[in-house]
């Protein structure tokens, strides 16, 4: 039988030394960790919904007029006939999960943060595939621009944090209930004469959903689309007062943003403020992270009215710009210890040290695959092992145990105690350890 292979669009996370780099696990728990660790130093709670939720979730609220839901649902109905759909984003089922478990009974603000894969049927290249990630934050009961600005701030504080520096955030307001209809008039007025030059999904979404057409990727529509009058002109007072905070907000505190009035995002919930941060040189799909204000949503999802705004960051994306800018993750620990079997009739011994120091926090391995010592010391060196431990030969039928460091490649006998061998090389460790810390490595 031929080996079966990954489905178009999705990835493998591969261990070192395996695949492309940024499909690497080590630099993805460095993020994830990174990530994890700054959230909740804003003062978020982590959140993981399921991964497959009712269709009609998604339609409800990313709309149906979206990119997402008309052509890129991974979709299915399941043996029960209930219609389900591979989650294509956060928000939906978090804020379903937020009015479904009564997370707001307590604070007025929920602060929560996710990450996790999200599907979307796209067509694959550099920075955009089927199955992604994304770590994503969610402030829901959050009512103002300084909310707003809280999670743009965590995005780009995370992106500065994993070293990407290239980054430019746009900012815009799209406006509210109250405004939109003046502007998607303005829209229509503005698009009625050209029209023919459009392609067939704007004009179905000139009659449908105006503001969509602001979202085609067609670069023929582009053109003609870039001439659109900016929703900021037709903001109503309350939301043109929130529009104005948030940039005074923002400069206050030395980001470096720029308007950019054609920025609509690709889902309808959004509400007054839409964000993206952008890098320069990842390619076509250059948006590492976006979001927004989604005040209609909860109210329309069942939810007593809640103010809310989010965002999320694409992590492969994110890879890609920290690979860019020659950003690596931190060294994978090695292993203390290896052991390096010379007579199988030790092997019960070798076993015992290897679980009792791993019991202790020590990361010990055995070199094993081969009865040769010149294997078994290769695979060590391969591992990075700083001790190779001997376990049989002359020295251990001695009463010793010979061990090398594997760095300066001196190597020593030492006399193993009563206590036993893990007793013995728990007390090197330690010492070792001391040692390391006095010479400040
Ligand atoms: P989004 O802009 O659709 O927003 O996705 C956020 C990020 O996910 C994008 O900026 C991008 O980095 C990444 N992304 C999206 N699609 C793909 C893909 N096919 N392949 C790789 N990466 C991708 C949302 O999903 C909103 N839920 C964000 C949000 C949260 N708004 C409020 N709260």
């Amino acid at each position: 039988m031929t080996a079966i292979q990954k489905i178009k669009g999705t990835n493998d996370i591969l261990p070192d030394g395996f695949g492309e780099e940024i499909f690497r696990s080590s630099l993805w728990r460095f993020a994830e960790q990174t990530m994890t660790d700054l959230a909740l130093r804003y003062g978020y709670a982590e959140i993981r919904t399921p991964i497959f939720e009712s269709a009609e979730l998604f339609i409800h609220s990313v709309g149906e007029e979206t990119d997402i839901v008309r052509k890129e649902m991974f979709r299915f109905t399941d043996r029960g006939e209930r219609d389900l759909v591979l989650r294509p984003e956060g928000t939906a089922g978090v804020v379903r999960a937020w009015i479904e478990n009564k997370l707001g009974a307590h604070d007025p603000v929920s602060r929560l943060f996710y990450h996790g894969q999200m599907f979307r049927a796209e067509r694959p290249q550099k920075g955009r595939y089927r199955q992604f990630h994304q770590f994503g934050v969610e402030c829901i009961g959050g009512a103002d621009a300084r909310h707003d600005v809280e999670v743009i701030m965590l995005f780009w504080d995370l992106l500065q944090t994993l070293g990407v520096k290239r980054i430019r955030l746009e900012i815009n307001s799209v406006g509210c209930a109250h405004c939109r209809p003046q502007y998607r008039e303005a829209l229509k007025a503005h698009f009625a004469s050209s029209l023919d030059g459009l392609c067939a999904d704007c004009r179905e979404r000139y009659d449908k959903n105006i503001l969509r057409m602001l979202d085609c990727k067609n670069p023929a529509c582009q053109e003609i689309l870039c001439t659109a009058p900016a929703m900021t002109a037709s903001l109503c007072a309350v939301c043109a007062a929130a529009w104005q905070e948030l940039q005074a907000r923002l400069t206050a505190l030395h980001l470096p943003w720029t308007a950019n009035p054609r920025l609509v995002r690709g889902l309808d919930y959004y509400t007054r403020t839409a964000f993206e941060i952008v890098h320069d040189s990842i390619g076509a799909q250059a948006t590492i992270a976006g979001g927004g204000r989604y005040d209609g949503l909860i109210g329309a999802s069942g939810g007593a009215d809640t103010p809310a705004v989010g965002g999320a960051l694409g992590i492969e994306r994110l890879l890609l710009a920290m690979q860019s800018e020659s950003r690596t993750p931190p060294a994978a620990p090695v292993p203390e210890y290896c052991f390096i079997l010379l007579d199988e009739n030790c092997e019960s011994q070798l076993e015992e040290a290897l679980y009792a120091l791993r019991a202790r926090g020590v990361f010990a391995m055995h070199a094993e695959g081969s009865k040769q010592i010149a294997k078994q010391m290769r695979a060590a060196s391969r591992l990075g092992a700083r001790y190779a431990v001997f376990i049989g030969g002359d020295e251990w039928q001695a009463g010793d145990v010979l061990i090398k460091d594997m760095q300066s490649g001196a190597q020593k006998a030492y006399p193993v105690p009563p206590c036993g061998l893990a007793a013995f090389l728990l007390e090197h460790f330690f010492g070792e350890t001391m040692r390391r810390i006095e010479r400040g490595l």
